[in-house]
C-alpha cells in the first residue's frame, strides 16, 4: 500500500483529536497547481522585499511583535536558529526543552545549566537564582505552554532577564493560538525570541511556523534562517501561513475562535462535573486547549483509554502516556467534535475504577563532567543503567511523564538516577534511550 493509500483510508475513518490544528477541515483550496519557486514577484524567503516581506508584516502585526519570519522548517528550525543567533555564552534552560533545543545548545557547542520544572512550570524564583549563582549565562529558554499546555510566568520570567541583559527565547511551539481569544503570547509578556509552531494548534499545514522577536535580533535570525531553512521554501506551506494569518485577522476568524473558546470551557465544565475516577489536568497558569485525561489512581493508563477510542469510537489523540492522554483540540473543532471526545471519555470514567497509586520520586539533575557536545565521535560501551554506576553517560535517557531527560551525554551515571529510572519502570512509565547503538535498554557509557 502506498502512503497516499493509507492516508486515504486513515482520514476516512478517525475523528483527529491531534495535531495539526487544520483537523482535515479547515477550507483550503492547496496544494499542487500553487506549487511554485522564486520567480518574478513570488519574492524570496531569505532575502524578502516583497509579497513574502508584506506577509511577515502582517504576522508581525497581529501577534504584536516588531519583527515576525516565516519558518517551513517548523518550531525546530526557529529554536535552532534562535540559539544560534544569541551568542555563545552559556544558555539556561528548561530541563524539559524540547530535543530541539538540546540539539541547538549543543550544535552551537554552548554551556548548559538546567531548571527543573515544577509540574510543568519553571519558576520566576528558580531563574532569579541560577542567574545570580551563575553569571555566565547570557540565555535562557524556556517551554511555555509545555506539550501538556502548562504556562509558565513569562512576564516576571522576562523581567528578570531583562535587569540582568539576559535573552529570553520562550519555545511557544504550542501556543501559536495564545493571544487570539487565548491567553496571551509570550510576544507581547516581554520575550526577546519567540517560536510558535502554527501547525501545532493553528488551521495551517505541517512543518509551518513563525517566529517573532525584537528588531535587535532580527539580522542574526535572518542569518540563522539561511543555514538551517531549505534553500527552496515551500510556496504551499507559505501560502497556509498566509492563509492562517488572513483567518486570524477577519471577523470571521475572531468570531471561530470565541467560539471554540466557549465550547471549549463547555466541554471542561461537563468534564470536570462528571468525571468520577478520571481527572481533567488544571494546573495555576494552563492552556485550555490541551485537554489532558489523568487517570493515575485508576486501573486504567493513558494507553488504554488512546485504545479504546481508537478501537470503540474511531478517535485518535495526540499522546498516550502511563497516567494520562492529551487531546489537541484547535479552532477547527466545533462542539460536535469535542463533545464527541468528552462523551467517550465519560463512558470510559465510567467503567474504571479506582486503584492503590504508587507515588514516584521526584527528577534530579547528575552530576555533570562535560558538556554533550564535546563528546561528539566518542565511541562508547552499551551497558545496562544498574551496572553503569559512576560512567559518564552518552546518551539521552527520557522519561514520559514528565518528559524531563533524567541523564544528558556528559553526565555521571548515579544511585538516585538508577532509582528513579527503576521507579518509573515499576509504575510502566516507559524509558527511551537515545543516542545508544541500537540497544533498546541500556545506556552508552564512555
Ligand atoms: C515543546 C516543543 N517545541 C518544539 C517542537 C518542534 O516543533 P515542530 O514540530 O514544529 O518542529 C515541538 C514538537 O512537538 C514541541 O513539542
Amino acid at each position: 500500500m502506498t502512503l497516499l493509500e493509507h492516508l486515504k483510508q486513515y482520514t476516512q475513518t478517525t475523528l483527529p483529536m491531534h495535531m495539526p490544528g487544520g483537523k482535515r477541515r479547515f477550507a483550503s483550496e492547496l496544494p499542487y497547481k500553487w506549487d511554485v519557486t522564486e520567480v518574478e514577484g513570488t519574492d524570496d524567503l531569505h532575502d524578502p522585499h516583497g509579497i513574502l516581506s508584506e506577509m511577515q508584516s502582517r504576522a508581525a502585526s497581529l501577534w504584536g511583535a516588531e519583527q515576525s519570519f516565516v519558518l517551513v522548517n517548523g518550531s525546530t528550525g526557529g529554536i535552532l536558529s534562535a540559539v544560534r543567533a544569541t551568542g555563545d555564552g552559556a544558555v539556561l534552560m528548561g530541563r524539559n526543552c524540547h530535543k530541539s533545543v538540546y540539539n541547538a545548545v549543543s550544535l552551537c557547542r554552548r554551556e548548559a545549566f538546567y531548571l527543573l520544572p515544577v509540574e510543568g512550570e519553571i519558576l520566576p524564583a528558580h531563574v532569579e537564582k541560577a542567574l545570580t549563582d551563575n553569571k555566565s549565562i547570557t540565555t535562557l529558554v524556556i517551554t511555555s505552554p509545555t506539550y501538556e499546555g502548562v504556562v509558565s510566568d513569562v512576564k516576571s520570567i522576562s523581567e528578570i532577564c531583562r535587569a540582568r541583559g539576559v535573552t529570553l527565547i520562550v519555545d511557544e511551539a504550542h501556543g501559536a493560538h495564545l493571544g487570539f481569544a487565548f491567553g496571551e503570547s509570550a510576544v507581547t509578556l516581554g520575550a526577546d525570541i519567540v517560536i510558535q509552531s502554527l501547525h501545532k494548534t493553528l488551521p495551517a499545514l505541517t512543518q509551518t511556523a513563525i517566529l517573532h522577536c525584537k528588531k535587535a535580533f532580527a539580522p542574526a535570525i535572518a542569518r540563522e534562517n539561511a543555514v538551517f531553512e531549505s534553500s527552496s521554501p515551500s510556496y504551499i506551506l507559505m501560502a497556509s501561513a498566509d492563509e492562517c494569518f488572513a483567518f486570524l485577522a477577519s471577523e470571521a476568524g475572531k468570531k471561530a475562535m470565541e467560539d471554540y473558546k466557549n465550547n471549549l470551557l463547555a466541554v471542561r465544565e461537563k468534564l470536570k462535573t462528571n468525571l468520577k475516577h478520571f481527572r481533567l489536568l488544571e494546573t495555576p497558569r494552563y492552556d485550555i486547549g490541551k485537554l489532558v485525561i489523568l487517570t493515575r489512581g485508576t486501573d486504567r493508563t493513558g494507553k488504554d483509554l488512546a485504545d479504546a477510542l481508537r478501537r470503540d469510537y474511531k478517535i485518535e489523540t495526540e499522546m498516550a502516556l502511563p497516567h494520562s492522554l492529551t487531546a489537541m483540540t484547535s479552532v477547527c473543532d466545533t462542539e460536535k467534535e469535542l463533545n464527541a471526545f468528552a462523551d467517550a471519555i465519560l463512558t470510559l470514567d465510567k467503567q474504571a475504577s479506582l486503584t492503590a497509586s504508587c507515588s514516584l520520586p521526584p527528577p534530579s539533575l547528575p552530576k555533570k563532567v562535560c558538556e554533550p557536545f564535546a563528546l561528539r565521535g566518542k565511541e562508547g560501551a552499551p551497558c545496562p543503567m544498574e551496572n553503569a554506576i559512576g560512567k559518564v553517560s552518552l546518551s539521552y535517557l527520557w522519561a514520559y511523564p514528565p518528559g524531563i531527560p533524567l541523564l544528558v551525554p556528559g553526565e555521571r551515571v548515579d544511585d538516585t538516577a538508577v532509582e528513579i529510572a527503576a521507579a518509573y519502570q515499576r509504575a510502566g512509565i516507559p524509558l527511551h534511550f537515545i543516542g545508544t547503538k541500537g540497544e533498546a535498554s541500556c545506556l552508552e557509557i564512555l
